[in-house]
């Protein structure tokens, strides 16, 4: 690769870490060197120092470092801006796990330091990196389909009953705020990026006692609509409309789901302070240095996966023909019947993000997937929440186009 190599540190060594550093470890083609990681775990950092070197015991430490040029931010949601401020007052370039954060004020005051730092920030990872999903936004694009008329979106899998402390579920209202990015960003990228208002229910988790899932309807401001249907809690799975090809692209077991929400309601029905340290004992394996880090659940990240990543259905209806994801690409319905576009699989997910940011710093201009970008999403996901809870439709302010 011709370009100039950059060097990557990682605050917060979790799951989510765990998946970005099994990218770079997999793709040692990227334009990007791991140089440093951060964590209070300090097993974790011993770890990571092990193999890369650059263990650090926390954020302000590692972004001491002036041979790092990037962060990416995968701690704890509710830590983001705090280590946003940071990874911004030492200059570095920052990005940033979905949610963004968990509140809007704190999302315009990241873009607000970010700006003022000269630093660019990337909101990731959504699936909105997806091949299929950036080729389904060029399409539309280019008016080869005529004009977009609607954006359907329908996601069934068993995030709600993951290993995870019932806090950290119920601090992004389960699925709304931490899987409600996937659909907002996939369906903004699609259809223009402005939403004008948004209304929504949340349907609960009957195990967990939290918010299981979302059924929302979007409008943009061009009038075109888009419907965002999530349901969390292990009953269908989308999978089976993809040939049993789950969200990374992997192969999925029809049983995962039952089992799954099998499993949790055991658990629930356990004392607390047990349930939580099984709970926990599971989130931990999936931390990076654990036996199931970087392989956790269906969430590769494209790197080892032999079809497509996607986050559910997602069709598209344009003028001309309707989209839709195939395993390998795109199936485009028209009055000629259906045909398969095929799209190249590489560089979906924490991988396409990655080379996103090093685009930005090449050219010395922001991201796609910018702060503003991820400010917009999260305002739409803010107002899903709002308009459940008040019955009423949500009218967006701070929206951005593609
Ligand atoms: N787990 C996933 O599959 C996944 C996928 C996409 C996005 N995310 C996002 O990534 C973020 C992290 O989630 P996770 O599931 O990896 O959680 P996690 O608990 O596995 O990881 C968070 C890590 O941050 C560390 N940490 C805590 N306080 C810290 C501090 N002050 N400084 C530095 N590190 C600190 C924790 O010790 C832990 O190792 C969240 O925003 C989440 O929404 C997670």
């Amino acid at each position: 690769m011709s370009e100039r190599q950059r060097k990557l540190g990682v605050i917060g060594l979790g799951q989510a870490a765990a998946m970005v550093i099994d990218c770079l470890r997999e793709r040692p083609d990227l334009p990007w060197r791991l140089v440093a990681g951060a964590d209070p775990r300090a097993h974790a950092v011993d770890a990571f120092h092990a193999e890369f070197g650059g263990g650090h015991a926390d954020a302000e430490s590692l972004c001491r470092d002036s041979d790092v040029d990037a962060v990416y931010i995968a701690s704890p949601s509710w830590l983001h801006l705090e280590h946003v401020e940071i990874a911004a007052r030492h200059g570095k370039h920052i990005i940033c796990e979905k949610p963004l954060t968990l509140d809007l004020a704190d999302g315009l005051r990241m873009v607000d330091i970010c700006r003022r730092a000269g630093v660019y920030l990337l909101a990731g990872h959504t699936h909105s990196f997806d091949a299929p999903i950036v080729a389904m936004s060029e399409l539309v694009r280019s008016g080869d389909l005529g004009d977009l008329r609607a954006i359907n979106c329908w996601n069934f899998n068993e995030f709600n009953h993951r290993p995870r402390l019932l806090s950290e579920l119920q601090a992004t209202h389960g699925p709304l705020l931490n899987q409600g990015p996937h659909h907002v960003d996939i369906a903004r990228q699609i259809g223009g990026g402005l939403v004008r208002s948004v209304r929504a229910s949340v349907i609960p988790d009957g195990v967990t006692g939290m918010p299981g899932g979302y059924t929302a309807f979007v409008q943009f401001a061009s009038g075109v609509p888009a419907t965002l249907v999530y349901d969390g809690r292990s009953l269908l799975d989308t999978a089976e409309f993809f040939g049993w090809v789950g969200e990374s692209g992997g192969r999925r077991d029809p049983a995962w789901n039952p089992q799954r929400r099998s499993e949790f309601e055991a658990l629930m029905a356990l004392p607390a302070e047990e349930r939580d340290a099984r709970l926990e004992e599971g989130k931990e394996s999936g931390r990076f240095g654990g036996e199931r880090a970087g392989k956790l659940l269906n969430a590769l990240a494209g790197v080892e996966a032999a079809y497509q990543p996607h986050f559910g259905l997602v069709v598209v209806a344009c003028e001309k023909g309707t989209l839709r994801q195939s395993p390998t690409g795109l199936y485009l319905y028209t009055a000629n019947g259906r045909e398969e576009i095929a799209v190249p699989r590489r560089d979906s997910g924490r991988v396409a993000e990655l080379l996103e940011m090093h685009q930005a710093i090449e050219q010395g201009r922001s991201p796609f997937h910018d702060g503003a970008w991820g400010v917009a999403t999260l305002e739409v996901c803010l107002g899903m929440l709002e308009s459940s809870q008040t019955n009423t439709e949500i009218a967006m302010r701070h929206q951005v186009s593609a």
